[in-house]
């Protein structure tokens, strides 16, 4: 029986779509590289390649901002790192999954920045066994993601890097500079080349403690690149129905996806998050994050829940109070700013467009 897993990384769940990609790959490919720059737009943003059996459509899987996803891959194929910074739920991480799965072939390659990170997770550490038996060796080495990088000539993707004390960070500097890493206690074996098609790729979130911690000097050394928050509610909808979809796939969960739930959750979302709503008027922005990632998370409970507790129909009750679970966990002040947002935008939507809406504005009793 085939192995399942919760969360394949993007160059297992996508291989049809990766090794289709690269046989009709007919663009320009920098040296190692898994995919040329025109495959790798085309395997991110989605299109059409023509193969010996017929045009196969590649869907999109990042939408928004088209050009900052071009100069994305662009800035890889140079000297110069690529940093994604953003608000948390912007899909940073996801992008840079994507980068290096269809730039390299693998996404795995990959640094968790944490307050606990230090130097010897970023540049190599000993097997302390090996160590002592046999002396400082490359058997006794353990590699970091950026020493295999810089072998392999693929991307090291450094996650949440300004959670990591600015000084542990800077041990990019030289790596990035020099493209040389060195080993001191390897004597002749200890001058690590990078190959080309090395790179790294970090992320860094706006909300939490962090990106002006960056050294001026490590700052220098990267290309940044802000994600925004998708600005289109017909896109969040489309996002929130492609997530929840791919999660109740791989939850089992064998119900219909309810489109009118998804745009209400997505408006509901993108209106707290602009302060304003589709009539004009302002709204109170509660301080919590109203990620796109949130909004999934927040319709994933709700089907969840109709699917193992209700008759298969999505509840707004449900969706209601686990919008209130998300919205309210950091600040009180938040279920207030909600009850406006009820009281006034949900309110008018249900006067005008009625249906669920209707059954939207009647959950408003739960905010109490
Ligand atoms: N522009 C977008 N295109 C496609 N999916 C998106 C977009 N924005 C958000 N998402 C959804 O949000 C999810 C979360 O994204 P991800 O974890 O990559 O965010 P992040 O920016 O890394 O967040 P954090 O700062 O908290 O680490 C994605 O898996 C995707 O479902
Ligand atoms: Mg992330």
């Amino acid at each position: 029986m085939d192995k399942v897993f919760i969360k394949p990384p993007v160059e297992i769940r996508c291989a049809d779509e990766l090794r289709l990609l690269r046989e009709n790959d007919t663009g320009k490919k920098p040296e190692n590289w898994f995919l040329s720059p025109k495959a790798v737009r085309t395997f991110i943003l989605g299109g059409k390649i023509k193969t010996a059996d017929g045009t196969v459509i590649i869907p999109r899987k990042f939408y928004g901002n088209d050009a900052l996803v071009e100069r994305c891959i662009i800035t890889l194929a140079g000297n110069r790192g690529l940093m994604l910074v953003g608000e948390p739920g912007t899909a940073k991480t996801m992008l840079s999954e994507l980068l290096s799965a269809a730039c390299c072939g693998i996404s795995t390659n990959t640094v968790q920045g944490t307050a606990g990170t230090t130097e010897d997770m970023i540049k190599y550490s000993w097997n302390y066994a090996l160590l002592l038996a046999k002396g400082p060796c490359r058997e006794a080495l353990v590699p970091s993601p950026l020493l295999i990088g810089m072998e392999k000539g693929i991307f090291a993707r450094f996650e949440e890097i300004t959670r990591t004390p600015a000084e542990i960070q800077d041990s990019l500097i030289s790596v990035m500079s020099d493209q040389i890493l060195n080993i001191p206690e390897l004597e002749d074996d200890g001058l690590i080349l990078a190959r080309p098609g090395f790179n790294i790729i970090g992320t860094a979130n706006t909300r939490d403690k962090g990106v002006n911690e960056m050294s001026g000097a490590l700052k220098r050394r990267f290309n940044f690149e802000t994600v925004e928050p998708v600005k289109d509610v017909r896109l969040e909808k489309e996002i929130i129905i492609r997530e929840a979809n791919d999660l109740a796939r791989s939850g089992h969960i064998d119900m219909p996806v309810n489109t009118d739930a998804a745009e209400i959750l997505a408006v509901t979302y993108h209106e707290l998050r602009e302060g304003i709503d589709s009539d004009g008027i302002v709204v109170d922005k509660p301080s919590a994050v109203m990620s796109t990632a949130e909004a999934v998370s927040v319709f994933y409970q709700t089907l969840s829940h109709a699917w193992y507790y209700g008759n298969g129909t999505v509840d707004m009750k449900i969706m209601t109070q686990n919008l209130i679970g998300a919205v309210c966990k950091e600040n009180k002040d938040d279920l207030e700013k909600l009850r406006g947002y009820f009281r006034t935008s949900v309110k008018n939507k249900s006067e005008k467009a009625g249906g669920l809406w209707k059954d939207y504005y009647a959950t408003a009793k739960l905010l109490k």
